[in-house]
């Protein structure tokens, strides 16, 4: 069953500071997108790449595309995003050719995932999971709180969620296509990942083990353990 993968990458990416969207900034010399792309790519399995590029970006994009060749089993496209991610995710989903019945999400913001969380969340997907998230236990301990009206007050604490009960999901994110598709089209209100869409619709959501080094780039000191990833796998 061939696999497509569909990579959001239209945020602007206001908490990393000023500069490019964030997906063109660069890790390495390489826009973070190039890094994503190819990670998605790295699965013998997966044989089209979707990116979601910023409106303004995506003649960018394509042309970084072409200038860092992908395998040959693999092919591409670009289309512009939307306001909100998922207003993104579902946009890369319209691009999609008919014969894909499994499609990851995968965030452009998480550049650096192994190849082996990529093939554990399709083989999950494959095995008849709608919808599979790769999820790491958390070392912190998680707090719910009344949300101050001006950011930087105390809020009060109002539970702890025991922790071993929770976990903290990465991308890609692995679905039957025909069920998010679905999602899409009838859940409404504000999403922080697809899988969500899918819990809404009464289905069952499974987590794989996801990796660390699946972590998403959001703010200045990520982008420095990123550049030091990458040097450790240069040894
Ligand atoms: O904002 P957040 O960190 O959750 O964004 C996750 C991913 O969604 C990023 O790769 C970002 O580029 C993408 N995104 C998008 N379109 C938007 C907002 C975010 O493609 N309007």
């Amino acid at each position: 069953i061939p696999v497509a993968a569909v990579i959001p990458a239209a945020g602007r990416g206001v908490r990393l500071g000023p500069g490019a969207p964030k997906a063109l900034r660069a890790l390495s010399g390489t826009p973070m997108l190039i890094h994503a792309v190819h990670a998605l790519a790295a699965s013998r399995h997966v044989s089209l790449v979707v990116v979601v590029a910023p409106p303004e970006g995506a003649a960018e994009a394509k042309t970084l595309l072409d200038a860092h060749a992908l395998p040959e089993r693999t092919d591409f496209l670009v289309v512009p995003g939307g306001d909100t991610r998922q207003e993104s995710v579902r946009l890369g989903l319209d691009a999609l050719p008919p014969e894909y019945e499994i499609v990851l999400v995968h965030d452009a913001a998480r550049p650096l995932v192994p190849v082996d969380t990529v093939d554990a969340v399709i083989e999950a997907v494959r095995d008849g999971a709608p919808a599979v998230v790769p999820a790491l236990p958390l070392a912190d301990t998680v707090k719910e709180v009344e949300p101050a009206a001006t950011p930087g007050d105390p809020e009060p604490v109002l539970s702890t969620p025991d922790r071993s009960r929770l976990r903290a999901v990465q991308t890609p994110q692995g679905f039957d296509r025909a069920t998010l598709v679905r999602a899409h089209e009838t859940v409404t209100g504000d999403v922080t990942d697809d899988a969500s869409m899918i819990e809404r619709l009464g289905l069952t959501v499974v987590a794989v083990p996801g990796h660390e080094e699946a972590f998403k780039v959001t703010r200045p000191l990520d982008l420095v353990l990123a550049e030091a990833v990458l040097a450790r796998r240069r040894l």
